[in-house]
């Protein structure tokens, strides 16, 4: 399918996933099969990425500098610990500066809203890397890409999300995405405070046609089998006011009663949720997931900068 570029690059400058369609990810997710075999290119040669954290990150920031580089590209880090933040300098300045220098920015910050904050003073487009407990929308395209390469057709899938879904991003964004595939179900076995707002909940009932009392799993209540797709997150310690504690394990034991055609993903990093003794079961998908994220980030910069 041909879709007009401008359409997409507008569409894909993307604070949250709202002006996403399903045209845009089929288009999305056929370059990516094309990078996967092709790898390198040389299409972003004399264009620079600035990468802008100011938030901790491994996969992200480094999966983003290795798509630049994989392109043919060029990388400036921001690093907040040795800038003029330090000397007083405000946030919307250290934008406008780093706008300057390069030719598309990734920006992912603490609170919420401030990636937007950040599009409307920048000259160059940004792509949120993540925005407090907001959203994470590349996280979520890499996500539904690894969904895809196992349940082509996206439909009829029964979601299990577990952990932190007041405050992970990665969730609120995959749910966000799913919303373009109400042929799936979606359920959350939310870790001690933890449950998520009303708003999702309701939502969901609508899109996927669930009946809202029955998203909400209890621990006691889980039949794993029931489940394609298992989205498991940490504990957002950093997030949260009151007191909260991450209460659900993944065991080994649970691991063999799942389907023996379902995936159990993480966004990574994990805690304690996510026992090692679980990697080698052909069930996980979280390595590829990683490995995914480079190819859609590939992808992403080309759309964004070419
Ligand atoms: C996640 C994030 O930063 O939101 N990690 C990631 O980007 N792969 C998940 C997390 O921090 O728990």
């Amino acid at each position: 399918m041909k879709l007009d570029r401008k359409i997409i690059i507008r569409n894909i400058i993307m604070l949250s996933l709202k002006n996403i369609c399903r045209d845009h990810i089929v288009y999305l997710f056929n370059q990516v099969d094309d990078m996967m075999k092709n790898k390198n290119s040389t299409s972003m040669k004399n264009k620079i990425l600035v990468n802008a954290f100011f938030e901790p990150s491994t996969r992200t920031s480094l999966s983003f500098e290795t798509a630049m580089y994989r392109l043919g590209g060029n990388v400036i880090t921001f690093n907040e610990n040795v800038s003029s933040i330090k000397k007083g300098e405000s946030f919307e300045d250290t934008i406008k500066t780093l706008s300057t220098y390069g030719d598309i920015m990734v920006l992912r910050h603490p609170e919420i809203g401030a990636v937007e904050k950040a599009s409307k003073i920048s000259n160059i487009p940004i792509i949120n890397a993540g925005d407090g407990s907001g959203q994470h929308p590349t996280q979520a395209l890499l996500d539904l890409y690894t969904i895809y390469r196992t349940f082509p057709e996206l439909k009829n899938l029964n979601i299990l999300f577990i952990g932190d879904i007041e405050k992970s991003r990665t969730i609120h964004s995959l749910v966000e995405i799913f919303t373009l595939y109400p042929l799936n179900k979606l359920h959350f076995l939310a870790f001690n405070n933890c449950l998520p707002n009303e708003d999702i909940l309701y939502n969901i009932s609508l899109n996927h046609k669930q009946n809202i009392d029955g998203i909400i799993i209890q621990p006691d209540q889980l039949d794993i089998s029931l489940y394609d797709v298992v989205y498991v997150t940490r504990l957002q310690k950093e997030r949260h006011c009151s007191s909260v504690e991450s209460n659900f394990i993944l065991t080994p034991e649970m691991v063999s009663k799942m389907k023996e055609k379902s995936i159990i993903m993480h966004p990574l990093p994990r805690n304690k949720e996510l026992p090692t003794t679980i990697d080698m079961d052909k069930r996980t998908v979280y390595f590829e997931q990683m490995k995914y994220g480079v190819y859609i980030r590939m992808a992403l910069l080309e759309q964004l900068t070419n």
